[in-house]
């Protein structure tokens, strides 16, 4: 495993002997993960990422025809149905993705929102070209994707027709029940399972995630094998498991009167990394009024807004910073001696380097301010770095919720807003 996470700026929070009282139980939390026998067991198909095999063979295939048919596909999802898709493809590839990658098809990712400029918006950029839908429901019923998807299978059916258009539609969603999955038999849609002990903010490695990266020219394979890698970690259980110091240090800072927890990145492509997180903690975790409130920042740039309540605000923050060795490229600060502008004490300097000095400075002023902090050390922005990183939050994440106390793998609170909407639009039976 080639992440790395460093805790030592939590000391003065918690003791040494707190910290070895919550990795011992950390470790306990792992083990009924790990047999199976705490709860929502039934939902933990992640801890098995897919290998060779048919299922991964039907994505790379139609990933291909996709390539080949189209200029764009459109991602039509919600939640965990699409913010892993996004983070993968925003943090391996780019947050412009679509403007600068022209060897395979653009990703437009709609369904999210009931925005109709967001729509529209997508609508324009498509303009003629040629485009498939992948359309990601798990239940199948969810309102937000429902209804983008009319929108565009209308759009596809106006141009060439049903027949043509069920052939440039592909649906993920579960392997038998659901009004998606009716419709895709019906029409004869391509179809891809989530599997059915998969909750949807843990499915980003499965057909979810995995198609749309392949669509976009992602090493899925890669990201695969770094994620089995993270469940194989020697270290697994162990006082150096970074699962286990993660899991321990966050639930002690949260014991220990901490309430929110940023997740503090210094590169605007971990952006999406930022929101699939808040996902993964606020949907485990925030149950029974219990939970660290998952908040994030991206710096530098927030350390001209938020840095200031960071720094001097409500003590009841403790922050995980994000810091990644090496990006796609660097550049330096030009050489430029006869101008005014004070800045020659940087000629020469790497903008990686000095990312990194603003990351350090950071970390040491908000610890000193009464904000302990942790920091996860990814080497790249590759797909391997990608599924170690989702693999360990995921893991870090079942782990703390059972010290917290709660299921880490259902949402209760979610089914609440849905009932509420579907009762305000009119639905039959609400
Ligand atoms: O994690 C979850 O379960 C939710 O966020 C869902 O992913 C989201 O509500 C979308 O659900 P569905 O895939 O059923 O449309």
């Amino acid at each position: 495993m080639r992440l790395k996470l460093d805790i030592s700026n939590i000391q003065g929070f918690l003791s040494d002997g707190q910290l070895s009282e919550l990795r011992r139980e950390a470790g306990e939390a792992l083990k009924r993960l790990s047999s199976g026998s705490g709860a929502g067991a039934e939902f933990t198909g992640w801890m098995r990422p897919l290998d060779k095999g048919p299922e991964l063979e039907l994505i790379r295939q139609n990933a291909g025809k996709i390539q080949k048919e189209s200029d764009a596909l459109v991602v039509i999802g919600i939640g965990g149905s699409y913010l892993g898709a996004r983070a993968a493809l925003e943090f391996v590839k780019s947050p412009l993705y679509n403007a600068f990658d022209k060897d395979t098809p653009d990703i437009f990712f709609v369904g999210n929102s009931m925005s109709p400029d967001a729509i529209n918006e997508t609508i324009a950029l498509l303009g003629d070209r040629d485009f498939s839908i992948n359309v990601i429901s798990k239940s199948g019923t969810t309102t937000e994707p429902a209804v983008a998807f009319r929108v565009f299978r209308s759009m596809l059916e106006k141009r060439c027709g049903r027949e043509a258009s069920a052939k440039r539609i592909y649906a993920t969603t579960d392997r038998e029940k659901g009004v998606l999955r009716a419709m895709a038999r019906q029409e004869g849609y391509q179809c891809f399972a989530v599997p059915d002990d998969v909750g949807g903010r843990y499915s980003v490695l499965t057909p979810v995630g995995l198609l749309p990266l392949a669509v976009a020219g992602v090493d899925i394979d890669e990201m695969l094998a770094a994620a089995r890698g993270v469940f194989e970690r020697p270290c697994a259980g162990d006082t150096d498991d970074p699962v286990i110091g993660y899991a321990a240090a966050r639930s002690g800072l949260y014991r220990a009167g901490k309430r929110v927890e940023i997740l503090a990145a210094f590169e605007p492509s971990l952006r999406f990394v930022c929101e699939w997180w808040k996902q993964l903690f606020g949907e485990s975790e925030g149950k029974n009024h219990k939970g660290l409130f998952p908040a994030s920042v991206i710096n530098t740039a927030d350390l001209h807004s938020m840095g200031q309540y960071i720094q001097d605000g409500e003590r009841i923050l403790t922050e995980t910073f994000l810091k990644v060795e090496k990006g796609h490229g660097d550049i330096t600060v030009p050489d430029m001696p006869d101008y005014a502008d004070e800045l020659d004490y940087l000629s020469g300097r790497s903008f990686t380097w000095a990312n990194h000095q603003a990351l350090a400075a950071t970390q040491t002023a908000h610890a000193a301010g009464g904000v302990p902090n942790m920091r996860i050390d990814l080497p790249d922005r590759s797909a391997g770095s990608f599924g170690e990183l989702v693999t360990f939050f995921e893991l870090a994440c079942a782990v703390s919720g059972y010290m917290l106390g709660v299921n880490p793998f259902d949402q209760p609170g979610v089914e609440e807003y849905k009932k509420n909407m579907f009762s305000l639009l009119g639905r039959p039976g609400y």
